[in-house]
């Protein structure tokens, strides 16, 4: 099958990264389309899969628009959205993977007769979207899309409470190629040396830095840890959120924790530097649709504590292979940092259990098998 992928963002967000493996099996027959450049282009040339650039100008439309400022951004879309018409019609399928990718996939759908997937990656909810957006994308999802992939049971039932039909949607969580996360011996060392980390014990954070992402909890919550605990913070600002990371900086000057947290930025090693943490919280204080982050410190044995909402609450049971502990408090998220610091054998026992929890129920090879199948569908 000839399949049309679309994509907004030229940057490495979730969504994209899951794009990617699902993208896979198909690169012999198929095109990633995206609407902005960036590392995301480079990364999928680098797993040889074909992409192409297809927008000429950033398309602005924000997460929180109102109707005019949508209304705007629809006009400006209207270039591109010849563009993708035309290629449309190589392929058997079009597959929008994010938002705006929908709104263009949905209209060239009709143009170029062809079926739309939109996989749905986000919990549409006023706390994340504003109502034009959730409505603008609820009512193009039912009425061009022959499927809805939603990557967690949250977000499937965000979508049906936001207007979302039902019927439309299978739910299929992120894959991941557990063989990744076995990092040796001598590699974590060799990092652990590097980020000065010996002797200490770490707690990693490994989301983009947004407020919604949550990391002021984290170092609040190290303020009532004992001084060997340490943060690192891997992940940058992604979409503009200066102001929050100044804010960050700022708190762990207030609170003296200069020497206990280290900004590390975006990296690529995320495996690695996972390996190399005691624990690795998640911290967001709104529901998380799925939490690519969660599984992947699963998979390298690494305890994990996730806040308690969205998607996060389908991944992780509390004390069976992993910590749940309320969104945005972070006292309750020292207590729990401080239990896995001194019970560390029921710890590491979490920890096994949920590696052999994900490597089985997120594996690759099944999670593709199951978008293959459904795929299947939308050609009748
Ligand atoms: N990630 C990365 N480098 C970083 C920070 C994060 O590659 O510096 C990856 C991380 O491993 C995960 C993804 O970015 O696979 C984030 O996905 P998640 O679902 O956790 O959150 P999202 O940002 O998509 O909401
Ligand atoms: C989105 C969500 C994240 C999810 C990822 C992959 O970026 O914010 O929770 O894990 O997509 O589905």
């Amino acid at each position: 099958m000839k399949i049309l992928f679309l994509d907004q963002s030229g940057k490495l967000g979730g969504a994209e990264l899951c794009l990617i493996d699902i993208a896979k099996p198909y690169c012999d027959r198929s095109l990633v389309g995206l609407f902005a450049d960036g590392d995301f282009k480079t990364l999928l040339q680098q797993n040889q899969i074909s992409v192409e650039v297809l927008a000429t100008q950033p398309i602005k439309v924000q997460k929180q628009s109102n109707f005019f400022q949508a209304l705007a951004s629809f006009t400006k879309l209207i270039p591109l959205l010849i563009k993708v018409t035309k290629i449309a019609r190589k392929y058997d399928l079009i597959y929008a993977n994010t938002q705006k990718a929908l709104v263009v996939g949905a209209l060239a759908s009709i143009l170029a007769r062809r079926p739309l997937v939109y996989h749905l990656h986000d919990i549409l909810s006023l706390e994340h979207f504003s109502p034009i957006n959730l409505r603008v994308a609820v009512t193009l999802a039912n009425t061009f899309a022959s499927l809805v992939i939603a990557n967690s049971q949250a977000s499937q039932t965000a979508f049906v409470q936001a207007g979302g039909k039902a019927e439309l949607t299978e739910i299929v969580y992120n894959g991941f190629d557990s063989k990744k996360y076995q990092i040796p011996d001598i590699e974590i060392q060799k990092i652990q040396q590097e980020l000065e980390l010996n002797g200490k014990f770490v707690i990693g954070h490994f989301s983009r830095l947004a407020p919604w992402k949550g990391q002021h909890i984290l170092i609040a919550a190290l303020a009532e840890c004992p001084p060997q605990v340490t943060v690192i913070l891997v992940g940058d600002a992604l979409f503009g959120e200066q102001d929050y990371v100044r804010e960050l900086h700022q708190q762990v000057k207030t609170l003296g924790l200069e020497n206990r947290v280290k900004f590390l930025g975006f990296r690529a090693n995320i495996p690695q530097l996972m390996s190399a943490c005691n624990l690795v919280t998640h911290t967001s204080t709104a529901p998380e649709p799925f939490g690519r982050v969660i599984i992947e410190a699963m998979l390298c044995g690494t305890p994990v504590i996730a806040a308690k909402a969205g998607g996060a609450m389908e991944l992780v049971e509390h004390g069976v292979n992993g910590f749940l502990t309320t969104p945005g408090d972070s006292e309750e998220l020292a207590k729990v940092i401080n239990t896995c610091l001194q019970e560390i054998e029921i710890t590491a026992t979490i920890a096994n259990n949920a590696r052999n929890m994900a490597s089985q129920r997120f594996d690759i090879s099944t999670i593709n098998q199951q978008i293959a199948q459904l795929l299947i569908f939308p050609q009748k």
